[in-house]
């Protein structure tokens, strides 16, 4: 069994589990299910039990659900981008013909659809779901990189045939370039954040993802729900997608839900602790690459700023370590290959299970079943082959 050391660990003072109201459409979840559903391709995920770490661990179950088959896209990812691109034009038909469910794969539409370009910044996942997903729809896709982007992760989003620009600094400057080129080109950004001003696509992003915590509630195999969700949070979409279908379907009485991230970057831990967003610069790259954000998501926010129990950093080392173990071990007795961000989540479980004072404080025991996402598998192969020694292929045979 792998050894981790949590950094830092703390109770989000805030925390309530009496339902709130949530910053999403009623129908919200319907709709993205209906639409995503629909896709070519389209399954749900499978939810692997790791079994031996859990005994290990002294827990019941660990349950992974991954996300390294998706769409072909390798990562959570297109439920949100892509989905935000679908309402995006949808909106757009609709405005243009009156018709109220546009079918948007239809050659009637096909001129609106190339007449817009869609635009976004990325550390490499996101960036990745709206090109392909500009693609299925037949728009122009323009993607803003971060400095740190690997050449991998973007040879993979000019794959769909997006164009790719450079942006300086970080991730939080690279979204706030591609708002402000949207607004000088007249295009169309779908962020997976909000800074409060862009509400729509952050907001269809976040209800896409919730379609990843509802298959893991529909396909879950235990007698009792899960009682831990351990969730990676970059900007906080998928965390909070998570937690607010958890609410939704389980009230009150939703699992304890512990807030993830990479120390240097770990904007939620400082604004959870605040109890206000807090934004944190410096050297924040992580070889966590997708939850190398400084700043919080102000739709994530209003979920998590109570839907959040715990919130625990760790450092990079633990990523690489928890790879390699899927790798060589995995869940059901196979191998999962996972992703640097993707493992972050199941990382934290394994590091908060070690830590006496943690394990006590989330009440860790024998009765305990975790829940985890593996948000992505290897969408760097280059990264992946580089950290756990074989390829993603030479894992799975
Ligand atoms: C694989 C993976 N997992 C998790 C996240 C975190 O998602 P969010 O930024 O919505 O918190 C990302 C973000 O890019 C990611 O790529």
């Amino acid at each position: 069994m792998p050894k981790l050391r949590l950094k830092r660990f703390a109770a989000n003072p805030a925390a309530d589990p009496a339902p709130i109201a949530l910053p999403f459409e009623k129908d919200g979840l319907a709709m993205a299910r209906r639409a995503i559903s629909a896709w070519p391709g389209y399954a749900p995920t499978p939810l692997r039990r790791l079994s031996d770490l859990a005994a290990e661990l002294g827990l019941e179950a660990i349950i992974y659900k991954d996300e390294s088959t998706r769409f072909g896209l390798g990562s959570f990812k297109p439920l949100g981008g892509a989905y935000a691109v679908s309402r995006l034009l949808a909106r757009e038909i609709t405005a243009a013909t009156g018709e109220t469910a546009p079918d948007l794969f239809s050659p009637r539409h096909a001129a609106i659809a190339k007449g817009l370009t869609v635009t976004a910044a990325t550390d490499g996942n996101h960036g990745r779901s709206v090109a392909w997903g500009a693609r299925m729809f037949g728009c122009r896709c323009v993607i803003f990189v971060c400095a740190s982007v690997s050449e991998g992760r973007k040879d993979a989003i000019a794959a769909y045939g997006a164009e790719i620009r450079e942006a300086d600094g970080s991730y939080d400057d690279a979204v706030r370039l591609a708002a402000k080129t949207a607004q000088d080109e007249g295009w169309h950004v779908i962020p997976d954040t909000s800074d409060g001003e862009i509400i729509d696509a952050p907001r269809d992003v976040t209800q896409g993802y919730m379609l990843m915590a509802d298959e893991a509630l529909s396909h879950w195999p235990l007698a009792e729900p899960p009682s831990h969700v351990f969730l990676q949070a970059g900007v906080g979409g998928m965390a909070a997608a998570s937690c607010a279908r958890l609410w939704q379907a389980m009230g009150a009485d939703k699992p304890v839900i512990v807030i993830v991230e990479p120390d240097q970057c770990a904007c939620w831990y400082e604004s959870l602790t605040a109890q206000k967003p807090v934004a944190v610069t410096g050297e924040i790259d992580s070889v966590m690459a997708g939850l190398a954000c400084g700043e919080v998501s102000m739709v994530a926010w209003q979920v998590l700023h109570k839907g959040a129990d715990f919130m625990l950093t760790l450092s990079d080392e633990a990523a690489p370590v928890m790879m390699r173990y899927l790798a060589g071990k995995g869940g059901d007795d196979r191998p999962v290959v996972a992703g640097e961000s993707g493992i972050a989540g199941l990382a934290g479980a394994v590091a908060a299970a070690q830590d006496p004072a943690a394990r006590a404080a989330l009440g860790l025991g024998p009765n305990s079943r975790i829940l985890v996402f593996g948000s992505e598998g290897a969408t760097d192969p280059v990264t992946y082959q580089h950290i756990v020694g074989k390829t993603p292929q030479e894992v799975l045979d």
